[in-house]
This record gives C-alpha cells, sequence and structure tokens, in this order.
C-alpha cells in the first residue's frame, strides 16, 4: 500500500468523514454576518476551534480542510490548530485552490485558478502540517452549461493540481461541484455530471496522478433547486451510483461527498441511501462544510463563550453523518 493511499484511507475508513472548514474569509464572512456575528482574526478562529476540539472528532471526523488563515492560527493555549487537528487523530487539509474567476472565452462560467507557484506554497502547507489538499472547480448547468471548454479547462487545471500535491507527498481532494442552482431535472444533472467526472479521469491519468492516492469530492445527483422536481433519497442514491458506478475508476479508494445547499437532514438521509444501496468497493462518506456547521454556527451565534453547548450540537450533526457514512442512521435518531 502506497503512503498516499494509506493516508487518504486513514481519512475515511471506518464511517469517518471530512470537516469542510475551509470557507474563504469573504465566505466566512457571509456565514458570520448571516447570524449576526462580526467576522474577524477571533472570531472566525473561536468558532472554528470550538468544532475542532470537540469529542466527536475523535471517533468521527477523519481529516479538516483549512483555509490559510486557519492552518497559521494558534489557539488560546497555544498549541497551532494542525497540532490540535492531530490530537484528535486526524488529519490536517488545506484548500489550496485561490478560487473560481470569470472564464475567458465562455460568457457566464467560471475557472477555478491557483496554479502559479502551487509548487512552493505546497512545500510551505506540508512543513505546517498538511497531507492532504482540496482543489474546487464549480460548473454552472443549464441546457448549454457546462460548455466543454468549461468541462475541459477545470479538469486540466484540477489534474495538475492533483499532479503537484501528489508530487508534495500530500493527498489531493479533487472536487468538480456541478451546482445545484437552476432548473434542471435530476436526468439532467446525472448526464452533465457524468461528463464532468469523466473528463476529470482522463486528465487525471494523462498527468500520472495515482488514483490510489485521491479523494473524489462530488455533487450528490439532485434535481435543480429551482425545478419543482421531488425525488427520494432512494432514488437519489441509485442515480448517485448509477454515475460513480460508471465514471470513476475502481482505484479511487473513496468518495466524500459535497452538500451543496442540501440542508443538514437531507444530506444526512441521501448519503444513508447511497451506503445502504452502495453496491462497489468505494468508500462513500462526507466532506460537508454547511451541512455540518450550520445548527452549532446558529447556536454559537447566540453566546460565542458556550463552548460545551455548541459543541453539543456540532457532535450530534457529526454523529448522525457518521451513521450515515455506514447506512446506520434513521430519521428517528435525530431527536435522541
Ligand atoms: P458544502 O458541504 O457546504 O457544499 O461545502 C463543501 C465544500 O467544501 C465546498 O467546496
Amino acid at each position: 500500500m502506497s503512503d498516499l493511499n494509506k493516508i487518504a484511507l486513514q481519512i475515511l475508513s471506518n464511517g469517518k468523514g471530512i470537516l469542510a472548514a475551509d470557507e474563504s474569509t469573504a465566505t466566512m464572512t457571509k456565514r458570520l454576518a448571516s447570524v449576526k456575528v462580526h467576522s474577524d482574526e477571533n472570531n472566525r478562529l473561536l468558532f472554528r476551534q470550538t468544532l475542532f476540539s470537540s469529542l466527536s472528532m475523535k471517533e468521527c471526523i477523519g481529516g479538516v480542510i483549512l483555509y490559510d488563515e486557519t492552518i497559521r492560527q494558534k489557539t488560546t493555549t497555544g498549541e497551532t490548530i494542525p497540532e490540535l487537528i492531530n490530537s484528535s487523530g486526524s488529519l490536517t487539509g488545506i484548500k489550496v485552490d485561490t478560487g473560481a474567476k470569470v472564464l475567458a472565452g465562455s460568457k457566464q462560467e467560471k475557472i477555478t485558478e491557483g496554479l502559479d507557484g502551487l509548487r512552493e506554497r505546497l512545500r510551505d502547507y506540508y512543513d505546517l502540517g498538511a497531507r492532504f489538499t482540496k482543489w474546487r472547480g464549480v460548473y454552472m448547468i443549464s441546457e448549454k452549461y457546462p460548455s466543454d471548454l468549461s468541462i475541459s479547462a477545470n479538469a486540466h487545471a484540477l489534474a495538475r493540481y492533483a499532479a503537484l500535491v501528489q508530487e508534495a507527498g500530500m493527498v489531493p481532494i479533487i472536487e468538480p461541484e456541478v451546482l445545484m442552482d437552476g432548473d434542471h431535472s435530476a436526468k439532467d444533472c446525472l448526464m452533465k455530471t457524468s461528463d464532468v467526472i469523466n473528463k476529470c479521469y482522463e486528465e487525471l491519468e494523462l498527468n500520472n496522478v495515482d488514483l490510489k492516492g485521491t479523494i473524489l469530492k462530488p455533487n450528490m445527483i439532485l434535481p435543480g433547486k429551482n425545478s419543482g422536481e421531488k425525488i427520494s433519497s432512494e432514488e437519489i442514491a441509485e442515480l448517485t451510483l448509477d454515475c460513480l458506478k460508471n465514471n470513476v475508476p475502481s482505484s479511487v479508494p473513496g468518495i466524500a461527498f459535497l452538500s451543496g445547499g442540501q440542508t443538514e437532514k437531507e444530506a444526512t438521509a441521501n448519503l444513508n441511501q447511497i451506503n445502504i444501496k452502495n453496491d462497489t468497493n468505494f468508500i462513500m462518506t462526507y466532506s460537508y462544510g454547511r451541512a455540518l456547521q450550520q445548527s452549532a454556527l446558529k447556536f454559537w451565534s447566540k453566546n460565542i463563550n458556550n463552548t460545551n453547548g455548541t459543541q453539543e450540537i456540532f457532535d450530534h450533526r457529526v454523529k448522525m453523518c457518521t451513521l450515515a457514512a455506514q447506512g446506520k442512521w434513521s430519521e428517528n435518531l435525530e431527536n435522541s
């Protein structure tokens, strides 16, 4: 087993998942504004430190993805954030893309940037304690989108990123996110997400990326937010498995879904069904941002020094997701 494969399995095995706490300062400021908390370095640290020192970290969270600001911060007791994360047996990850910018040649789509100087930044992040990384490509969906240009430019960037990350001794999370926004059907989402993922693996192979040392972070197959289509968790699971079985090479050890705007419960119920129906060898788990943090953030905002109360809310959510990652979740556990 290669070292990178070991890292990937350490993050994803036994129902463990990933906490995506890598919101950029601009995004975190929006999240804090939504609960009327001022966004400054100390408040961003306090909320994140509260989550990272929760009890559930040890049993449930295999890795935490950080933003550049957080990986350099220290807790009030003087340990670095990577040290705090490692103390629960979890691994530190880092978002290394520099965001999605307008894609020249396409009117509305985006291309994720951050390849310039990446080799040097990766060395720095490794020294700070990171052992895995994230890069998110983002795709609009409509009748004409994503365009071939967006599919191919983002796949190319993701693959070049992944090759550099493996060269630096870390596991790349490959995140091609087809957005939920729009009035498309779940069938459309299946078709377009399949094209996107398929192209990513074509480019990853061209760039000699060792797939055993990678993690895929895709969207689930869902109807567009404005489509009015209602489908069950069972159907979502079937479509999602269909997409992954047909487009992800079997050497990929695991898949960690993003939540992408689903509620906490939807993201949990859908992951649970995916695991009940999972007839592949892929580990299927979570790499959620909003679907792990929303309730905890709301509660914390009422009294930002209520560490224990906030951790209780977070621990509950994390445990529900870890049960879902084993197909053992059920609705009545939510109220227990
Ligand atoms: P959400 O789960 O909130 O979609 O965030 C996951 C993520 O890391 C997006 O890049």
